[in-house]
């Protein structure tokens, strides 16, 4: 079987899905309803049941109010909800101790013909990532006469030893190939298409190389600030909560080479190579901003030092551009520049790959070349589509050149597309690792940005709404940075 073709053959076998932290924010707002869409997708059979885990004390009945109520939050039919909810869930409270959880898990797996097929699902935060797995582990859950996988969410570690640390500790009770790390980038469909674009199209590949190329930039922008979650960011920083994780992905899809196969450990040894060709980044690299009051959408929101529960003399940034360099055949030279932030204009996730101008230029003008760069734009959210900018005679005497772009754009022909932990969801249950990340390539994406984490200097100010400091200019080499 290919990757992916279980959207279609693969019946799912039945399984007991464990969600640890089942009453908190994820698994409200994006797990359950997600894993209910999924149950309502052609093919995909109804044949699971949730345990829900955390430390609240509640009934089952409490919990299955809870999650209705969170399914109907997400727009889900209120009766369709409490229906499925009293049939399929369950809840547990941690505080009853792992022998009582492998005890209700037996009792649930009896009483419903489950077959001992698992799925450890940790939405937690971090710092309890570690008991879990100890506690999971030490009463032989990690092992069952079907098959048993672990979910964890980022972020995986803090830094290279704590990701260490952290393999070291998963591994001593689970296999690799039972572990599932996610970063719900890679189960977005544009992010996914970057395989398809890349290597269905033999016109973009034969270009895509420093013979072409002349630099590449991956801009992640959102126009959101930290939403309330300031003891999270404060530890973690832009360049914890996004680069180390969604830009490097994208970044290794972009570079990598062909995989000999489209599965799982083809892919991920592909990207690993991208990752391993990257030197750790110099400091100089890096321009860090942090946002002020500023407008966006014309509403005035407040800087980061002003946001609840920010240190007065935080040195977290809001905002990071960096520029990296793969050492390897197909990319030395190119500049791959990515930018990350909060408090930006607008959402923007995109790859924009530049290619060099011809090495003559026909039609200069009395002030310039008028010739451009043309310029490949993968839009992967919102609005995900291609843009393709190139120049043009204008109609009439002389020789005029204007750029335009050739369009594609996904809701023109596919509509809506489904939600990334949607898939993700169906890609654990199908038992499916391609769109999970390897230990190795967790480990190396810390070890590339180790010298910038924890920089001791406050960052550069930015106003809300701005793109970011304007030093960040110089890392883009001249070429400033590429908007469609
Ligand atoms: C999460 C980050 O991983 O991704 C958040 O922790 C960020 O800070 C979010 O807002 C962005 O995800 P998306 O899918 O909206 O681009």
């Amino acid at each position: 079987m290919t990757a992916r073709a279980w959207a279609d053959t693969v019946p799912i076998e039945p399984y007991l899905l464990v969600i640890f932290g089942a009453t908190g924010d994820l698994t409200r707002r994006k797990l359950l309803p997600s894993y209910y869409r999924l149950l309502r997708r052609r093919n995909f059979a109804d044949v699971g049941k949730v345990l829900g885990v955390a430390t609240r004390d509640l009934t089952d009945a409490e919990y299955r109010k809870l999650a209705t109520e969170a399914l109907v939050n997400a727009g889900i039919d209120g009766d369709e909800a409490a229906r499925w909810c009293e049939e399929h869930l369950a809840y547990q409270p941690v505080a009853a101790g792992f022998g009582a959880l492998a005890e209700r898990i037996r009792e649930i797996e009896g009483d419903g013909g489950l077959v001992g097929n698992r799925v450890f699902y940790l939405a937690l935060p971090p710092t309890v990532f570690g008991d879990t797995v100890e506690g999971l582990g030490s009463v032989g859950l990690h092992r069952s006469s079907g098959w048993t996988r672990l979910v964890v969410e980022k972020p995986f570690g803090r830094d290279l030893e704590s990701a260490k640390r952290l393999n070291g500790l998963i591994h001593r009770w689970f296999d690799e190939s039972q572990i599932f790390r996610i970063d719900h980038y890679l189960g977005k469909e544009t992010v996914q298409n970057l395989l398809a674009f890349r290597f269905a199209n033999t016109l973009f590949e034969s270009v895509w190389n420093r013979d072409r190329v002349e630099a590449v930039q991956i801009t992640v922008a959102e126009s959101l600030g930290i939403e309330g979650r300031a003891a999270y960011f404060e530890k973690a920083g832009i360049i914890r909560d996004i680069v180390q994780n969604h830009a490097l992905q994208v970044l290794s899809l972009v570079a990598m080479e062909a995989p000999v196969r489209l599965e799982a450990s083809s892919i991920r040894d592909e990207k690993v190579k991208v990752l391993r060709a990257i030197y750790p980044l110099a400091a100089d690299r890096v321009v860090r901003g942090r946002y002020t009051r500023g407008r966006i959408d014309d509403v005035t929101v407040s800087g980061y030092l002003e946001e609840e529960g920010v240190a007065a003399d935080s040195t977290t940034e809001t905002y990071a551009a960096l520029r990296f360099e793969i050492d390897n055949w197909r990319w030395k030279g190119v500049p791959f520049v990515v930018r990350a932030g909060k408090r930006l204009p607008r959402k923007l996730t995109q790859v924009a790959v530049s290619f060099h101008e011809p090495p003559v230029c026909l039609f200069d003008t009395d002030e310039a070349c008028q010739v451009h760069a043309n310029v490949l734009y993968i839009t992967l959210q919102p609005d995900e589509g291609f843009d393709l900018a190139f120049d043009v005679k204008q109609p009439g005497e002389g020789f005029v050149l204007r750029t335009r772009t050739l369009h594609f754009r996904y809701a023109d022909v596919f509509g809506e597309l489904p939600g990334a932990y949607e898939t993700l969801l169906a890609d654990i249950l199908c038992g499916d690792q391609t769109l999970f990340v390897r230990a190795d390539e967790v480990e190396e994406a810390w070890r590339i940005l180790a010298p910038v984490l924890d920089l001791p200097e406050a960052p550069e100010d930015y106003p809300a709404g701005s793109w970011g400091p304007p030093s960040a200019d110089r890392l883009t080499g001249g070429s400033g940075w590429l908007v469609p």
